[in-house]
């Protein structure tokens, strides 16, 4: 498998354990990121509940899409984009994955097992360093 699938089939799998339970994780998800980052809050003022939530569905396809990183990949371009034309600084996904990850877990149960658990660390481990390339 190459890196850039790493995880993905098990966390595709994790989202729709989720999207069946129809559990949204939104308004925890950004509460703790806020928390983790007070400064991501200001820059998301203006950013409704709808916004915010396309913005995590499109945190989640990343996640389950291996096609999404590596050079030339959505993924990059988002960066690039979000340090451009919002202001966020590349040390404030950390964080927002961290904040997802930690509502995940709960939510999911007994279906966030051990496989999930790593997968999720993996594909975020890749993510952050392929951001790490995407800024440098
Ligand atoms: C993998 C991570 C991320 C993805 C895929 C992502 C994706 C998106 C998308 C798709 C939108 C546009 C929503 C729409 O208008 O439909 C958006 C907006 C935005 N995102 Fe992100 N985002 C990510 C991480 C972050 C992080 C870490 C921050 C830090 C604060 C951030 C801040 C913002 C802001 C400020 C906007 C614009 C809100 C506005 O126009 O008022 N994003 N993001």
């Amino acid at each position: 498998m190459t890196e850039a699938a790493r995880g993905t089939a098990e966390l595709t799998q994790a989202f729709e354990i989720l999207a069946e339970r129809d559990i949204d994780l939104s308004p925890q998800i950004y509460e703790r990121f806020f928390q983790l980052r007070p400064d991501a809050e200001g820059l998301m003022q203006q950013a409704d509940a709808n916004m915010r939530g396309r913005m995590l569905d499109q945190t989640f396809e990343l996640l389950m899409d291996p096609e999404l990183l590596g050079p030339e990949s959505y993924f990059r371009w988002e960066v690039t984009n979000h340090v451009s034309a919002y202001s966020v600084s590349p040390d404030m996904y950390g964080p927002y994955f961290q904040a997802m990850g930690e509502a995940l877990a709960p939510a999911l149960g007994d279906a966030w097992t051990l496989q999930i658990a790593s997968a999720w660390q993996v594909r975020v481990a890749d993510l952050l360093q392929d951001l790490g390339r995407a800024s440098a």
